[in-house]
Order: C-alpha cells, then structure tokens, then sequence
C-alpha cells in the first residue's frame, strides 16, 4: 500500500503490505490526504511565525502516518464519512507530535525522521514549547469531539506520561530479570501501545461503531503497539540511520533499557556472560566501542528472543481481529502485523 509511505527513510517502511480492496484503499487516501491538509492549516493558524515554523517541522517534516491511518481503519467498522473522523485522525498526530518533541528533549536526540530535530536546532526550551502548542491544538480538537472522544485524548496523553516517568525512573533497585521485564511493558505499554490502540477506538467511536467492535480494536491495537515498539527497539540495533532516521544504537549510546539489552543482561549462560559485561560496564566510551557493543548485541540470542516477543504480541494483535466482522478493512489490520514483523529485516 504505497498510499501509506511518506519519506525516504519511511519509504520501503509500509511499502509492501499486502494488497488493499482498491475502494478501500482509495478512501485510506482520500483521508489521508484530507488529515494532511488539515495539520497544514492547523499549523498556518499559529500566531507566531516562529511557532508556525517550529510546529510546521514537526508536523509535516515526515513520519508514517500509521496513527491517523489507525483512525481511518477503526472508522470503517462504522459510518466512516461522520465528519469526527479526519478530526480524530489530526488529533493523534497532533499529540504524536507533540510526545516526539518531548522525547527528543529526553533522549538528547539529534535527528528526528532524517532531519536535525528541534532541541538540536533551538535549544530544549523550544522544544519543550513547540510540544506543548501541539498538545494544545490537539486538545481544542478533542473538545470538539464527543464526550468519550475528549475522555480518550486525555488519558491517553496520561498514559503517554506515565510510560515516560516509568522509563525516567527505571525498574526499582535490585529487581529481578522478570520485575525488569515487567518494568519494560509497562513503560512500552504507556509511551507506545496507548496512542495507537486510542487511535483505532477514536476512529470507531467518532464512526459511531458498536462498542464491541470499539473494545477488539483497542485490544488489538495495545498488542500491536507493543509489537511496533519491540520492533523499534529492533531497529535502534539492526538497521542504520538511513532506514530509521534516527541515529543507529541511539537508545544504547542513551542507556537505555530496551527490549534485546534487558534480555541480554538477563541471559546468564556463560557464552553470554562477555556481552553481559559489556552491557554493565557502563556507556561505550568511544564511537568503536559503541559499534563493538551493537555487533555483540546483534550476534546474541537476545535478538532472537526479543523477536519472538514481538512475534508473540503480534499473535495476540491477530487474535483480536477476529472479534471483528471479516472484511478489507480487518484485512489491512492483518497485513499491518506482518509489516511490523517484516520491519527491522
Ligand atoms: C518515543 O519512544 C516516545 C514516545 C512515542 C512517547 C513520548 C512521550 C512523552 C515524552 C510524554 C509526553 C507526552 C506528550 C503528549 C507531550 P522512543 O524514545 O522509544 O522512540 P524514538 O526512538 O522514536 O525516540
Ligand atoms: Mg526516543
């Protein structure tokens, strides 16, 4: 579906999934296409230049669009033309938006989707500020929703804070591998899955969708969140900066604990035990230490493992569908699962 890839390093990304019906795929674009003019005006509406300029960046500087396209696809198992629907699609890119400026504050991160990313260009400050004004235009939307529309904006912004405190703070002193484990879904759960399964619900309730059908699509977007942050997590290993757009071994070089480093640093067989040393003898020091570390990393079992949680994840996404009636639409939801598998190959 080439309707789903937008910049170079996210083409090849969703390219590929499996043929869409080409009505349905028509109206994925239209509305998607729809949802961009409307980040583009919402953007224009800024006051100030410089807040147009920054939040412009963010915004319309790439990405996948794969939370708007969750909307879209929860719309279809309603009325999908109710007029909420594009409206609910800008909002979760809005706060999507908004969460990566923050992030990129938090991870120190110099590029974000191939280019310089704010805090690099202007300082913390701005980009802290840039966030919040797309958290703020994001919420003037939801007001603008029904109730239960507004009620998800908010506690999914919650939850996206809560899985970032979770990650700022760590698993408790001297957890063990499985509280560490334990640790890590939780934080995956609140930063990632939140957002993409509040994505699909937005759309099916903006669609007037049965409740029911509300409920699987929620379920099947938290594991499928949880499967796409397992595979980012992937990728910060395997692939370079010119699939990602971020740099390669980003969270590594950060310290921090994502999914194939926790696995490894509970792997206590003996031919593990020399990554394992590496892993706690703190941050790589020099760019050849840090590439040493990504090659041990990718050469261990832990990469197999973590892909097997993912893999895991992915079941249970695909198992949530069949709550839903059989359709393109539920169709595009599978294949979305074998494109998250396929990513970080
Ligand atoms: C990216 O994860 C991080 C997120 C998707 C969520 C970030 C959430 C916050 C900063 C909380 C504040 C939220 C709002 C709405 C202002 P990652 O660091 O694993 O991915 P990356 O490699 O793309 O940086
Ligand atoms: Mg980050």
């Amino acid at each position: 579906m080439a309707v789903l890839t937008r910049t170079a390093h996210d083409r090849g990304s969703l390219a590929g999934m499996a043929e869409c019906d080409p009505e349905l795929e028509a109206r994925l674009r239209q509305g998607l296409e729809a949802t961009e003019d409307r980040l583009r005006a919402c953007v224009a509406e800024a006051r100030h230049p410089a807040v147009a300029a920054l939040a412009g960046q963010v915004v319309t500087g790439g990405g996948k669009r794969l939370r708007p396209l969750m909307v879209l696809l929860g719309a279809e198992f309603g009325d999908h033309a109710r007029p909420g629907v594009t409206d609910a699609a800008m909002l979760v890119e809005l706060v999507h938006a908004a969460s990566l400026c923050h992030d990129d504050v938090m991870d120190q991160a110099g590029t974000r989707r191939g280019a310089p990313s704010i805090n690099a260009v202007h300082g913390n400050r701005t980009a802290v500020l840039t966030g919040n004004w797309l958290l703020a235009k994001g919420g003037a939307i939801a007001a603008g929703l029904e109730r239960q529309g507004l009620l998800l904006h908010t506690r999914v912004t919650e939850r996206l804070v809560a899985g970032q405190v979770r990650e700022l703070t760590g698993p408790a002193a001297g957890s063990s591998p499985a509280d560490a484990l334990a640790h890590y879904f939780s934080v995956i759960s609140g930063k990632s899955a939140s957002l993409i399964s509040v994505s699909l619900r937005l759309g099916a309730v903006q669609a007037a969708a049965p409740d029911v059908l509300v409920r699987a699509l929620g379920e099947y977007g938290e594991h499928l969140g949880l499967a796409f942050q397992i595979s980012d997590d992937l990728l910060d290993i395997t692939s370079d900066s010119s699939v990602s757009g971020k740099e390669q071994g980003k969270d590594l070089a950060a310290g921090v604990s994502s999914l194939p480093v926790l696995l490894a640093l509970a792997d206590e067989r003996p031919k593990a035990r020399k990554l394992r040393e590496l892993l706690t003898s703190g941050r790589p020091a020099t760019a050849r230490q840090h590439r040493r570390l990504l090659a041990q990393l990718r050469a261990s079992d832990a990469m197999a493992e973590a892909r097997a949680m993912m893999h895991d994840q992915l079941g249970l996404a695909r198992a949530a569908l069949a709550d839903l009636p059989d359709g393109p639409a539920r169709g595009v939801l599978d294949s979305i699962c074998d494109f998250v598998a396929r990513r970080d190959r």
